[in-house]
């Protein structure tokens, strides 16, 4: 008979063991770039792909952990979620995202919280903040301007 902590530590052990081999999370899919939005300046892409970038586009950086269930279970549904709301390297649709996304940004809503425990990266100053909500709002649209309006001046 195996004593009481040993048995504890062997049933931990087959667990992790076990659930790696559970198919979801393993993909890590960085399909191609079919298209960018018309960025304000280089400075929002820059800061978008460092802040957001992960979840939002088709660049994100799969960590060690995003290996590893059960974590890459979580990371797998962020970038699916988020991808799906909003993917800068598949921008074919027509959304205004621009005002929701500059007040995301400016309430410390996005990036999330764990995401910013994990990314010292992705954390902005306050002026990197301010710089990415206003170009977000420019980039993105708001649903008053027309999206193209910038090309129709003179
Ligand atoms: C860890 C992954 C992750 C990161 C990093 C992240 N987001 Fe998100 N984002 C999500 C997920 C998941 C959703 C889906 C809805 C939710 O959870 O609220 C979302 C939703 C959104 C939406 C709503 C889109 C809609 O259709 O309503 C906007 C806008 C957004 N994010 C902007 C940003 C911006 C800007 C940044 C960077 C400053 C960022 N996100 C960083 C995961 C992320």
């Amino acid at each position: 008979m195996m004593r009481r902590p040993a048995y504890v530590l062997s049933a931990l052990a087959l667990l992790v063991f076990a659930i790696q081999l559970v198919p979801y999370g393993r993909r890590h899919a960085n399909p191609d770039v079919t298209r960018e939005p018309d960025w304000d300046g280089p400075r929002t892409r820059e800061l978008f792909a460092r802040a957001c970038g992960d979840c939002h586009s088709n660049g994100t950086s799969w960590p060690w952990y995003s290996f590893v269930a059960p974590a890459s279970w979580l990371v797998q549904r962020d970038v699916e979620v988020g991808r799906s709301h909003l993917n800068v390297s598949e921008w074919d649709h027509e959304e205004k995202l621009g005002e929701e996304a500059a007040d995301l940004v400016r309430a410390r809503e996005m990036p999330p919280w764990f995401y910013l425990r994990l990314h010292a990266r992705a954390r902005l100053s306050p002026e990197e903040r301010e710089a990415l909500a206003t170009g977000l709002a420019a980039t993105f649209g708001t649903g008053t301007a027309p999206h193209h309006h910038e090309h129709d001046a003179p």
